[in-house]
């Protein structure tokens, strides 16, 4: 359903590229390419052609890798790239292919995907702190661009609805560089720790890593004994990406956003030239536009925070860290160096493997000089601890099994201009989201309950100086469209 708003969005977005826009489908009507090839792929008419060798062998500049990025993550994928699962398929209904559509009519569904044609459909808000909102590229979705994965089950005239499946509101995508290198980082101690376990059985070894527990860890009568770690899969990679923490990296999640929301098949997870979705187009993405997107995504500028030299916000964050805030949305974890390498093909418990290229997220300065300091360590301002915890039965999702009432910290940085807030977006302001708060959370989120409304305000004064980066990703974009 495209309700008003949704219109007035797209309108904006639209407005927000540049008429000399090189690539720009359907805006500069000189270009013969998006009249005369009706039948054709849309990712052909935008100018995506980069392949996997020109990013290995660098025949590509940074910058030119970045625009192409930014065309696949833009592009509004047709049923000739490939878009869409083809016949239904009644035995497995819940397959990556072969999903039902409304009526049958092979486009959409909106639940457990065919939700949406474009990856900025849902990443375009920048700030929804101002009226009209900033409308910018890679940013949050507003609540009708909520996911509903394997939904089913809701009889939405009963009293309270009893949807099985999961609600999510899309988070921004900014920093997320700093966030993988740092999950890439954390698995690589935790990988070490394992190892430490191994080579000294009986001994409780701690999985500590920057700063963050992630429990206990014993090698016993020959096998590992995982009873006693927490916040982490017993394989102990990191996985920041995603709200339940299931993706350790950008491309990761990449694959499964392609597939689950257009049906668009990497070849890279169905194998080359197979129509698995049997929808008649193979192959429908290729590793080189997907590397490319995720150069794109890795090297968003990243969250800013302002008013630091105020008192309230000072005293906001003193606040943040004597309720306990902080001892889950740690203020900032730090980096061994500042050149991510991507891999392909990925190698979950070892990010040291298949590295084919290297992107600088270091400062925002730096962020186009690839021969810049790569041993210098970062503070990553993110206010997360990268770790998943219990929140309580209130905001537990619906699958009945044990991992509903389980969350990552969500990353504070930039949540000044994201409502709504919460996995779902069910939080429509910063206080309501930390009333939410329980389970493990439970203590903090009473100190605050209970603190006078000074301080209450003070901290939320503090949560308003975190700020999404408007001024750079607008400059950023423009940039690369150029
Ligand atoms: C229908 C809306 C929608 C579309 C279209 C969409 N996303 Fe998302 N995106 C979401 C939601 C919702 C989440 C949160 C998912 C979760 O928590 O598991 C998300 C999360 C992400 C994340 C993880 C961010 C984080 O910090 O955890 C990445 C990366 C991402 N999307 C990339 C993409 C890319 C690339 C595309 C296009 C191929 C895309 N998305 C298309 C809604 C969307
Ligand atoms: C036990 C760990 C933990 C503690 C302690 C904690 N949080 Fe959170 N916080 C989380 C998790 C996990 C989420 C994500 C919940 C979800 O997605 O539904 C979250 C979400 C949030 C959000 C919403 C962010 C968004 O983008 O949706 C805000 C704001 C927030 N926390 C602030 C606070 C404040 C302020 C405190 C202290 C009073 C606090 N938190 C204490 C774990 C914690």
């Amino acid at each position: 359903m495209m309700g008003i708003k949704r219109c007035a969005l797209l309108l904006v977005m639209i407005g927000l590229i540049p008429l000399s826009v090189r690539a720009t489908p359907g805006r500069d009507r000189s270009d013969e390419r998006a009249v005369t090839d009706a039948s054709g792929r849309r990712m052909d008419e935008a100018g995506i052609t980069v392949t996997q060798r020109q990013i290995e062998t660098d025949a590509l500049s940074l910058h030119e890798i970045q625009q192409q990025g930014l065309l696949v993550f833009s592009v509004q994928f047709n049923a000739a790239d490939g878009y869409g699962d083809g016949p239904e398929d009644s035995s497995d209904l819940l397959k990556m292919g072969g999903r039902t559509t409304l009526q049958g009519n092979g486009t959409f569904l909106r639940v457990h995907g065919l939700d949406g044609q474009s990856c900025l459909e849902c990443h375009s808000i920048l700030s929804n702190a101002s009226t009209p909102p900033v409308f910018g590229i890679g940013g949050v979705g507003g609540s009708a661009s909520n996911a509903l994965v394997s939904g089913g089950g809701m009889d939405a005239t009963a009293p309270q609805a009893d949807f099985v499946g999961r609600f999510i509101n899309p988070p921004f995508l900014f920093g997320a560089g700093r966030v993988q290198l740092l999950g890439n980082e954390m698995t690589a101690d935790l990988q070490a720790l394992k190892r430490v376990a191994r080579a000294n059985p009986g001994r409780p070894v701690k999985l500590r890593t920057k700063g963050v527990d992630f429990g206990v860890l014993r090698f016993e009568n020959g096998a590992y004994d995982y009873s006693e770690i927490e916040g982490i899969d017993r394989d102990l990679v990191v996985r920041p990406f995603g709200r339940k923490g299931e993706f350790p990296t950008i491309r990761s999640f990449d694959l499964a956003a392609l597939q689950f929301h257009f049906g668009m098949q990497p070849s890279e997870v169905v194998g080359a030239n197979i129509d698995e979705d049997r929808d008649g187009v193979a192959p429908e993405i290729a590793p080189g536009p997907i590397s490319a997107l995720e150069v794109f995504i890795a090297t968003l500028p990243p969250p800013e925070q302002t008013g630091t030299d105020r008192e309230d916000v000072k005293d906001g964050r003193d606040h943040f860290a004597n309720f306990g805030c902080a001892d889950c949305h740690r203020p900032s974890l730090r980096t061994n160096g500042s050149i991510l390498g991507l891999r392909f093909p990925e190698v979950e418990q070892d990010p040291s493997k298949n590295v084919f290229y290297e992107v600088p997220v270091g400062d925002r300065r730096e962020d186009n000089d690839s021969d810049s300091d790569k041993a210098t360590a970062r503070n990553v301002p993110l206010f997360a601890d990268l770790k998943r915890h219990d929140m309580g039965p209130a905001l537990a999702e619906n699958f009945h099994a044990d991992f509903d009432r389980f969350f990552t910290t969500a990353r504070l940085w930039g949540v000044a201009d994201t409502a709504p807030y919460m996995h779902d977006g069910r939080a429509l302001t910063l206080d309501a989201a930390i009333r939410m708060h329980a389970g493990e959370a439970q203590e903090a989120s009473r100190r605050y309950t209970k603190a006078n409304r000074e301080k209450q305000t003070e901290l939320i004064l503090f949560l308003k100086s975190l700020r999404t980066p408007v001024q750079a990703v607008n400059a950023h974009t423009d940039n690369l469209l150029r």
